[in-house]
């Protein structure tokens, strides 16, 4: 693979990004911008990778390098992509080593764009970001927070080790590609607390470790992917929104307020179905005789009920979790099946977490169940393959 650099500061965490590529066994060719080499030398590069480093097409001319490296790639990744580095590949403009590998790569592209938030809203940007979205190109949304200096805004490069994980996505497969470019997917995760007093709660177990290999997916298959979390302790996917919630209550909140956009939505969170009737201002005490207060819960709205039986968003696929252990009243796939009836929704994975192994474990088995009959078994593997079964049959249900 390659990684190009282009000549902005955040040139410095693409080392990071070359370690992690290199130690899980790939082969990269980092091609650094002139402008990159003023922030990083070449010689660090040549060290992380094993191998020379060139800007220019005029080094090892006899290797034809300014084509061979595009040609011979299965991933080229740009991290960090600049401003002037999007609006020449957008034009289709080659003046260095790294401007002409794109234009000879056939293999999938990754920008990572990384610059001030006045230059990414610029309509000049917005316009080449665009153009190059319309040709499949997979340009990773910049994430908000400190830029170089003392300002803050949209436009820093994401974490490292999360542009890791997109790339990995894009590589994971041929049916992974820009698939949902242009759609706006809705991912909840992580598991709601509903407060007895200002520092206990009720809870539950969810990691939100699928839910954020769900969202992760969908960036990479080029979707806009808002992700609702609740309670998670895992970094920021790279490209993806996240809103952070607590209660149910925040959690339908900012799902009905995503719901009407959202071209999908996959409620993978764990929200408590019951809430404390009285919440206590203060911190409950105990008592002198020894007795225990006594909790009276009410029910939380279903919010997967609510919006797969509203649908506000005509065409919209809506998908559900259950997590079954099966009963004296029916085996895990008949209760999923019930339950898939009863909550209204397209699609359903159904869990058996008869064993426990399914919460913080990365692993994951589910079946798929969807509202028209099929029934698609998903074997013992990684959460981000599951999430990738999951995203096909969304996909296969999205109309035009
Ligand atoms: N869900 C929801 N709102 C709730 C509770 C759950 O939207 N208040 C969603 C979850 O995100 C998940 C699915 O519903 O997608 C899980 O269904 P649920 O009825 O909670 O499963 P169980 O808790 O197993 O329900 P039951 O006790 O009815 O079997």
């Amino acid at each position: 693979m390659v990684l190009g650099v282009a000549g902005g500061i955040a040139a410095y965490k693409s080392c990071e990004l070359l370690r992690r590529f290199t130690e899980s066994g790939h082969d990269v060719t980092v091609v650094p911008t002139a402008a990159a080499l003023e922030f990083v030398g070449a010689p660090t590069w040549a060290a992380l990778s094993g191998k020379p480093v060139a800007t220019d097409v005029w080094t090892q001319v006899h290797e034809v390098p300014h084509v061979r490296i595009g040609q011979s790639a299965d991933l080229v990744v740009v991290a960090p992509a600049t401003a002037d580095l999007i609006a020449k590949a957008a034009h289709g403009m080659a003046d260095d080593l790294l401007t002409n590998t794109l234009l000879t790569a056939r293999c999938p592209v990754v920008l990572a764009p990384a610059m001030h938030t006045e230059m990414w809203e610029h309509p000049a940007t917005r316009a080449n970001v665009a153009t190059l979205r319309e040709r499949g190109v997979l340009v990773i949304e910049p994430a908000e927070g400190r830029l170089t200096g003392a300002d803050t805004g949209k436009g820093r490069l994401p974490e490292p080790a999360e542009i890791f994980e997109v790339c990995q996505e894009v590589l994971s497969g041929a049916t992974t590609s820009a698939d949902l470019a242009g759609r706006h997917v809705l991912v909840t995760a992580g598991g709601t607390r509903e407060y007895l007093d200002p520092v206990r709660f009720l809870g539950n177990r969810s990691s939100g470790l699928q839910g954020y290999a769900l969202a992760r997916a969908a960036a990479a298959r080029g979707a806009e992917v808002t992700l609702v979390a609740a309670n998670v302790a895992l970094p920021d996917p790279a490209g993806v929104k996240v809103v952070r919630v607590e209660t149910t209550g925040e959690l339908r909140e900012e799902v009905l307020a995503a719901a009407p956009s959202a071209d999908a939505v996959v409620m993978a969170a764990a929200p408590a179905d019951f809430r404390p009737v009285d919440v206590s201002g203060a911190k409950i005490k105990k008592s002198a005789d020894g007795s225990a207060p006594e909790l009276r819960l009410t029910q939380n709205p279903d919010i997967l009920h609510e919006i797969s039986t509203q649908r506000v968003r005509p065409g919209a696929i809506i998908v559900g979790f259950a997590a079954e252990t099966g009963d004296d009243t029916g085996t895990v796939l008949e209760l999923g099946r019930a339950k898939l009836a009863r909550k209204g929704c397209d699609l359903l994975v159904v869990n058996d977490v008869g064993g426990g192994a399914v919460f913080g474990s990365p692993d994951n088995e589910a079946v798929i169940l969807g509202a028209d009959g099929s029934a698609v078994d998903v074997p013992r593997g990684s959460k981000a393959a599951l999430a990738r079964v999951i995203w096909d049959e969304v996909a296969a249900r999205l109309q035009d």
